[in-house]
């Protein structure tokens, strides 16, 4: 199946009084990788989990290919092909990395609601299986899927959980600050995996990221958010020379970060 087009029409988020997002409108274009940038606070996280239906919609639409998803229940919205990873890391520490890729799979089963992979039918827990393994052989995780989850190194959690992802067969994948807290070289792989899944399974993708150097390396197109609207958009080439981009996004302050061992999961 092709990458889908993603459409933001007019999106609004508000919450009492408060607009997260004011009339955002920006297109993703089938099988691109489209960054959302801007200052702590511009609405970003929000707009993400607009597009995943888990905060309401208070005007405008969203429309993936021709499909409106602006209402839809999260797990609607996830069974359309909609996988995302979150801010703050999901993985569930206690469990081996192969069973988180599992619970990415969730969707896929045939009941669709299955919530643990003991329910299924053995030959489809094998299929399923068998397809974390090739995912987490492409993250480079192959070496670690019987490690319990909290005892990765951060890097490592960082790629189980776009693996997580990437396990739901997603046609959008959303990505809410991938490289946060990874060193320099750690970014730029990830950086450099999320173009090869791009390519290797055919997905228009959408991100926020703080990391210019991968913002600027990976994304085709860049939309800029400071108050819940849209302040920029263009390729990353004509982002860079914006001033009202330079103004809004250099003149705020950094967005404070939790160091490596404090976001770490406790073991
Ligand atoms: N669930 C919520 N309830 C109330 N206000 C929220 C909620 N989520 C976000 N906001 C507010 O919306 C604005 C945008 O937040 P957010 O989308 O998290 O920004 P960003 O991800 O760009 O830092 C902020 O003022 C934030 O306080
Ligand atoms: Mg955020």
């Amino acid at each position: 199946m092709s990458p889908p087009r993603l459409t933001v029409d007019e999106v609004t988020v508000a919450f009492s009084g408060l607009l997260a997002l004011d009339a955002v409108s920006f297109t993703v274009e089938p099988g691109t990788v489209h960054a959302v940038i801007g200052p702590n606070g511009a609405g970003k996280s929000s707009l993400l989990n607009a597009l995943c239906g888990i905060y309401p919609v208070t005007g405008g639409r969203i429309l993936l290919d021709e499909h409106e998803v602006t209402r839809l229940r999260p797990d609607r919205v996830a069974a359309l092909g909609v996988g995302r990873t979150f801010q703050n890391i999901v993985v569930s520490p206690q469990e081996s990395v192969l069973d988180n890729l599992m619970v990415g799979r969730h969707r896929l089963t045939r009941a669709g609601l299955v919530t643990t992979a003991l329910w299924l039918g053995r030959r489809e827990q094998r299929r399923h299986e068998a397809r974390a393994r090739e995912i987490a052989e492409f993250v480079g995780l192959s070496a670690r899927l019987d490690t319990t989850a909290g005892r990765l190194p951060f890097g490592d959690l960082k790629r189980l959980e776009f693996a997580r992802a990437l396990c739901l067969e997603p046609r959008l994948l959303i990505l809410d600050e991938p490289v946060a807290g990874l060193n320099t070289t750690e970014s730029r792989e990830l950086g450099q995996l999320v173009l090869a899944a791009r390519r290797a399974l055919d997905l228009t993708v959408v991100f926020v990221e703080h990391d210019m150097g991968v913002v600027m390396s990976i994304a085709d197109r860049i939309t800029v958010l400071d108050f819940g609207k849209v302040v920029a958009e263009g390729a990353p080439a004509e982002v860079r020379r914006d001033p009202t981009v330079v103004s809004a996004y250099l003149g705020a302050p950094e967005e404070p970060r939790t160091g490596r061992e404090a976001e770490r999961t406790p073991q």
